[in-house]
């Protein structure tokens, strides 16, 4: 099994490019299947998320295939059996996404619940509670969602919390639907906004998203578009995490900065000095001594969470006490006994982790548990005195694409071990 060896101790210094959105993309390959004819995404992350939804796609019956480096085509016309098996969703829950297209353009559809993850329990009921408000008969029969409709009706969905997914699954259901449909406290992730602007641009009428309330009117039909995905933001920001870690200087290029905002205040509170445009923001350390910050992980546009174990490992080696609570998902501190093995002195109460700055990590053999633990862990070995391995680095290439070569590009000493 593959594994990165990291020493670290070097400053990083230079610019790097991130790849597209993973989040982005997974969300924009099943709006896909909602068009009549060919949609073909660019600047696609070549990551195992994405390999995961295209086999999945293709399990459905739909043709889904690279054509070229970064650039994929997918026609969901062909699409013979719309069941999305248990083996396929469990590796990856943004696989759950397929059942609102699937139910809206071929009336019914069943889907293997997704289950727990490494994070946390991550129910799926606000996804089914907006079919239902749909007028999509929902049940749950031994672990799989079984979805159908005689045509889906417009309807107010007033979500009980902030779900991306949720949010994406429903405004995809919704867009053929007859009439018009409310969607209430609706995530506000760029993400989102990105798939109503893709969805706008296929024909579907679709208002208000980025803020709370988003109104879609059902169209007849959509068709396919051309779309170049954005840039990672959470990328874009665990790759400033590594270079401040290490007291570096580093420029991160192909990301709309304003969907980095939460990031950027926490990276300046913690001492670092930006310099933003709209497309790249470079950051280094004013006085290279980094200080504390608190941190509270919200829905966009609060601090995401997806960004919560870089910055942990960041303060890890500031001054002071930093505090960092996780409020999004309720198991996602496992990289802090990982952290400890590396000398980081934290305390975990509740969802809320002290970290008390120590002058400096020490490399250690270490396990990669989800994919962005995995990435706070590169953060504090690059930052690390000595050799750190990372285990079970495929948690890593779920969601960052050729992450050793782009941090090489910066100078580091990493490599992957077979
Ligand atoms: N939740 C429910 N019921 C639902 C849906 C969600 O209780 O029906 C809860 C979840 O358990 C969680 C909270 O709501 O506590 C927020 O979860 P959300 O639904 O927003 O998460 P998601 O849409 O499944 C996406 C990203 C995650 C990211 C979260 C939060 C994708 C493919 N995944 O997940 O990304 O952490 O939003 O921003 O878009 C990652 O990239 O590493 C990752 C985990």
């Amino acid at each position: 099994m593959d594994r990165i060896v990291v020493r670290g101790g070097t400053r990083l210094a230079g610019e790097v490019t991130v790849s597209g959105s993973k989040n982005s993309a997974l969300a924009l390959m099943c709006a896909a299947l909602l068009a009549e004819g060919e949609t073909r995404l660019r600047n696609v992350p070549r990551l195992r998320d994405i390999e995961a939804m295209l086999d999945l796609l293709r399990a459905l019956g739909a043709r889904a295939e690279w054509a070229g480096d970064h650039e994929m085509c997918i026609d969901g016309s062909s699409i013979s059996n719309p069941e999305a098996p248990y083996e396929l969703v469990r590796k990856m829950r943004a696989s759950f996404m397929v059942l609102g297209p699937l139910l809206a353009r071929f009336g019914s559809a069943r889907v293997s619940e997704p289950g727990g993850c490494a994070i946390g329990v991550r129910p799926i009921d606000q996804h089914l509670k907006g079919l239902r408000a749909l007028g999509a008969k929902v049940r749950l029969d031994h672990g799989v969602v079984e979805a159908t409709t005689s045509g889906l009706c417009g309807g107010r969905v007033v979500f009980d919390l902030n779900t991306v997914n949720g949010t994406q699954n429903v405004m995809m259901a919704s867009v053929l639907a007859s009439g018009e449909t409310v969607l209430e406290n609706a995530a506000r992730e760029p993400e989102v906004v990105e798939l109503a602007d893709v969805l706008s641009r296929m024909g579907a009428d679709v208002r208000g998203a980025g803020g709370d309330r988003i109104t879609i009117r059902g169209v007849s039909a959509l068709r396919g578009i051309e779309h170049q995905v954005s840039g990672d933001r959470i990328e874009a920001g665990t790759l400033l995490c590594a270079g401040l870690a290490t007291r570096g200087d580093v420029t991160v290029t192909g990301i709309d900065t304003s969907s980095l905002e939460s990031t950027l205040d926490k990276l300046q509170e913690a001492g670092a000095t930006l310099t933003t445009e709209p497309s790249r923001v470079r950051a280094e350390v004013g006085g290279g001594r980094l200080c504390e910050v608190q941190a509270v992980t919200a829905p966009f546009p609060g601090f995401p969470t997806d960004m919560q174990a870089q910055l942990m490992a960041l303060v890890c080696t500031a001054e002071g006490s930093s505090v960092i609570t996780e409020r999004v998902f309720e198991n996602r501190f496992m990289h802090v006994p990982e952290l400890q093995r590396m000398g980081a002195d934290i305390s975990l109460a509740g969802r809320a982790a002290h970290v008390r700055g120590v002058p400096r990590l020490g490399g250690a053999p270490v396990m990669a548990t989800d994919l962005r633990a995995s990435a706070g862990l590169i953060v504090a070995a690059l930052a690390a005195e000595g050799d750190t391995t990372v285990n079970r680095v495929y948690h890593i290439d779920r969601g960052y694409e050729r992450i050793e070569e782009k941090l090489r590009g910066l100078g580091a000493e990493i490599r992957r071990e077979g």
